[in-house]
């Protein structure tokens, strides 16, 4: 694809940049990314949006063919105008309980979804676990592992990065969710512990309030949503990076003392 010398950085991360380019949010990718990756994302992206989830439709996957990105590999959806509810909240930060029911939501709308397509969560997980050799021991490991094969079977639409940077409030008063990289079918409490544990990182002093509201809209047990820490905190630490990870490890530790 080309990106036009008017396309506006929005966020810079190591691995990627996200431009706006006219109506289309282009992600592009560092050489180290694989292409299969890239690929996945844009297809669990229509594979939600087939499923009947309002997203941001994607548009295009290919390698970039002008400029300093030249040769690495993009994504590009459809530009929803509006902000995400991040900004919102960081505009109006007294407003975080409405954002916050906003947010929870979307995500109780998206998991009333099935889509038995998408990876599935067991599996995903199993090779997140079987991914930390060398941080987690194997004895954790193998009790990581007992606990998924445990977990019962369901095909919800987990997001699996709910977080607010995440959702769109479009201009159209609508609610869209970017970012379908990590979505899977499977159990909705794990999709909650996932954004419990994201925003204990990110947001740490709303952290218990999101659970909190979670468990008293989607009628669920805290406990439901908190098993699931050690193995997330796992598939978390599976990703090598650095940062965080004495935060991460002390979730998993939690495990043993159960
Ligand atoms: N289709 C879209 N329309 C409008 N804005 C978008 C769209 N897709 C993404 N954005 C904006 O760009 C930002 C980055 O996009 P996205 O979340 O997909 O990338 P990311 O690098 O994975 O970010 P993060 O890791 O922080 O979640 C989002 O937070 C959102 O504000
Ligand atoms: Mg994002």
């Amino acid at each position: 694809m080309i990106i036009s010398e008017n396309a506006v950085v929005i966020k810079q991360r190591a691995n990627k940049v996200v431009y706006r380019d006219g109506d289309r949010i282009i992600k592009v990718f560092n050489d180290v990314k694989p292409a299969s990756d890239v690929f996945n994302e844009a297809l669990n992206t229509a594979r939600v949006a087939e499923a009947g989830i309002r997203v941001s439709e994607p548009l295009e996957v290919s390698q970039v063919e002008n400029g300093d990105h030249a040769g690495s590999w993009a994504l590009a959806n459809r530009y929803v105008p509006g902000k995400s509810l991040y900004s919102a909240w960081m505009d109006n930060p007294d407003g975080f309980d409405g954002y916050l029911g906003q947010l929870i939501g979307l995500q109780l709308e998206v998991q009333g979804f099935r889509a038995p397509l998408l990876n599935r969560q067991k599996d995903k997980l199993n090779r997140m676990i079987s991914n930390t050799r060398g941080i987690i021991d194997a004895t954790t490991r193998y009790d990581l592992h007992i606990r998924v094969e445990g977990m019962q079977e369901d095909e919800s639409v987990c997001h699996g990065d709910l977080i607010p940077s995440n959702v769109i409030v479009g201009d159209d008063g609508q609610l869209y969710l970017c970012d379908w990289a990590h979505v899977t079918a499977g159990l909705p409490e794990v999709d909650a512990a996932m954004t419990y544990l994201l925003f204990s990182i990110k947001h740490p002093d709303n952290a218990e309030l999101y659970l909190k509201r979670y468990c008293e809209r989607a009628d669920v047990a805290r406990q439901a949503i908190l098993r699931w820490m050690p193995v997330i905190a796992a598939a978390e630490l599976s990703r090598g990076r650095k940062r965080n990870e004495e935060f991460l490890k002390s979730w998993v530790d939690v495990y043993g003392g159960e």
